[in-house]
């Protein structure tokens, strides 16, 4: 079998995971480069890897660079992921700088894998938010056209990035200690014992910048027509993002209907009394973390419509939502011969 010369770049919450799924997925690795802005050894699950300074020789012999840097002018994608190209590799990124680029494909492979066939060297993975959502989203709009959807958002910490699950720590003992809560690690307000709807930039309309790439994400990604009406919340959860959702929909839709679609949709596993995972019949963020799945339950049809319905979805944002989408984004251009750019 052919074997793939890999780099990690970026050593926070998802690059750690994309270290992390590739050994859980046995992904075909000639070597394994682990990149980031400082040199220094990094333990993941008993194993040492020797982070090195992301320069462009870097990426010299790299079939596959898969990028978990911060974003912006001063980011990883943004500074080398050009370079990267140039150099023969094809360039996975987590960040936001490319999503919306019409020449760059944004991809789900469960949902718009076919993108994949002519990217020009670098692909985007979408906001964790979008990449959860579209898992229930996207089938129920292939079997029963989604008009519109209604999306709450119960976001973990670990969305912004490593740090934030220390801050969260770190306040919540201070609430239990009857201390004061001095950092506020990068949140508006605190954010244990807490939930913000306010931890994002509010951009046109009055809508946050998380709010509007989901609506932008899924109209890229699934469908421009769907009306998409969101709020992102944080909630103080280390890891795994749960969304509440309210879909209308073309074709008549009950909880039964839906629950078949969902039952057989790839890397979507249904949760409730009828098929409870580890005894447990909701999805919940500690069920979802470090699963590859994506955990739908609560379905019930709409009490006053046949054309609309209500689900409650749960995945890990730092594997759906990022490290294993990207890596599954590797798998699928691997398997399909389409790891070569068209030009
Ligand atoms: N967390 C999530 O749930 C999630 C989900 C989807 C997408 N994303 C996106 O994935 C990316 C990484 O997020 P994260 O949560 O892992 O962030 P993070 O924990 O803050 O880690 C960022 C990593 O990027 C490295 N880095 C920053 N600038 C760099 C540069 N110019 N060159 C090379 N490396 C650089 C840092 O290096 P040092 O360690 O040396 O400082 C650090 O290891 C972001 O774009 C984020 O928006 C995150």
């Amino acid at each position: 079998m052919k074997k793939y010369r890999v780099a990690v770049v970026g050593a926070g919450a998802v690059g750690v995971e994309m270290i992390r799924v590739l050994k859980n997925r046995k992904f075909p690795l000639e070597e394994l480069r682990v990149l980031a802005r400082t040199e220094r050894p990094l333990v993941v699950d008993g194993q040492t890897y020797h982070v090195r300074p992301t320069t462009p020789e870097a990426f010299d012999g790299i079939d596959v660079g898969l990028f978990a840097g911060t974003e912006g002018d001063k980011g990883a994608a943004v500074t080398f992921g050009k370079e990267a190209i140039a150099r023969g590799a094809v360039v996975i990124d987590n960040g936001a700088d490319y999503r919306m680029d019409p020449t760059v494909p944004l991809v789900v492979p469960e949902v718009n894998g076919d993108a994949l066939k002519n990217h020009k060297g670098i692909i985007a993975n979408p906001n964790c938010t979008t990449a959860v959502l579209l898992m229930g989203l996207a089938p129920l709009h292939r079997a029963f056209g989604v008009k519109r959807a209604v999306v709450s958002t119960y976001q973990a910490v670990s969305g912004a990035g490593g740090k934030a699950i220390d801050a969260l720590k770190d306040q919540s003992r201070k609430v239990l200690a009857g201390e004061p809560i001095t950092d506020l690690g990068g949140f508006p307000n605190p954010i244990a014992f807490n939930v913000l709807a306010n931890n994002w930039k509010i951009e046109e309309r009055g809508y946050s910048n998380e709010e509007w790439k989901v609506v932008n994400e899924t109209h890229k990604m699934l469908d421009p027509r769907i009306q998409l009406s969101v709020t992102t919340v944080r909630v103080p959860v280390a890891v795994g993002h749960g969304e509440s959702v309210w879909i209308e929909t073309e074709k008549p839709i009950s909880a039964e209907s839906a629950r078949a679609v969902l039952a057989k949709a790839p890397g979507v596993r249904v949760v409730d009394e009828a098929s409870p995972l580890d005894g447990v019949t909701c999805p919940m963020p500690i069920l979802a973390a470090g699963r590859e799945d994506t955990l739908i339950g609560r379905i019930r049809g709409d009490l006053f419509s046949d054309r609309a319905l209500a689900f409650w979805v749960v995945g890990d944002n730092l594997w759906k939502g990022a490290a294993l989408n990207a890596v599954q984004i590797a798998e699928t251009l691997i398997a399909n011969g389409w790891l070569k750019r068209t030009p």
